[in-house]
């Protein structure tokens, strides 16, 4: 059985205060089965894992380099990350992509390097809306996926995370109906199976775009969702919270 995950991104938002308020009020009458991970500006990261230190809600990063030191200024290690105990990084967001022009091959190089520092990648992917509407989500999605696992190879396959975000329904308001959430999480599913069955039995889908208290239940109901991705609705407490408990 997959165990779900319910994931905060917070994005370029917060500051000490409103995360220290944040927080208190997502901890304050939390009660889940989910596996629940918040991802703030690494600048917060320390702080974060300090007040949540005791409690069952984990901290993830947004971004991390593909190298490990050295000369490459502003730019995080993935060992950094692992020295202050984080556990997951997503890599490859839609936002990334389109504002930073990160290319297929340098998502797959940070998926490297997070493995091979212990940490789990959550990978995201999804199709623009001129994509989808010709017909293109499924080689879209693919060939994102396939850029990865073709770079890590097997060994490096054991333990990630995929992010399925349309990038139409992302801070829009739009959300992928359950049909189109579940097509898209199964053709991926599909995909992981022809490279390792074991793999994709075990490895978590997480659906990502406007997901909200109201449209949680549903989504995470659906037989290939694992849990969220969750942009803006993970910067209010009780709307974050209603959607972990919606996970289990
Ligand atoms: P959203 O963002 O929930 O605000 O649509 C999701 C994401 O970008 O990860």
């Amino acid at each position: 059985m997959r165990k779900p995950l319910v994931a905060g991104n917070w994005k370029m938002n917060g500051s000490l205060e409103s995360n220290r308020k944040l927080l208190e009020a997502l901890v304050s009458g939390l009660n889940t089965q989910a596996e629940v991970l918040v991802c703030p500006p690494a600048v917060y990261a320390h702080s974060v894992l300090e007040q949540l230190a005791g409690t069952a809600v984990k901290v993830g990063l947004q971004n991390v380099s593909d190298k490990t030191s050295g000369a490459f200024t502003g730019e995080i290690s993935p060992l950094m990350v692992k020295d202050l105990g984080i556990e997951y990084v997503i890599i490859g967001h839609s936002e990334r992509r389109a504002i930073y022009g990160e290319t297929d091959e340098q998502v797959a190089a940070k998926f490297c390097a997070l493995v091979d520092a212990g940490i789990a990648p959550i990978l995201c992917v999804g199709e623009t809306l001129e994509e989808r509407q010709a017909g293109d989500t499924m080689k879209v999605v693919a060939a994102q996926v396939e850029a990865v696992l073709r770079t890590a190879g097997p060994e490096r396959l054991a333990n990630f995370v995929i992010a399925y975000e349309p990038v139409w329904a992302i801070g829009t308001g739009l959300t992928a109906t359950p049909e189109q959430a579940q097509e898209v999480h199964a053709a991926i599913r599909t995909l992981l199976a022809e490279h390792d069955e074991a793999m994709a039995a075990k490895t978590r889908i997480l659906y990502g775009g406007s997901m909200k208290a109201a449209n949680a239940v549903e989504l995470i109901a659906l037989p290939d969702v694992d849990g969220g991705l969750v942009g803006g609705a993970s910067l209010v407490a009780e709307e974050f919270q209603a959607i972990c408990h919606a996970a289990g």
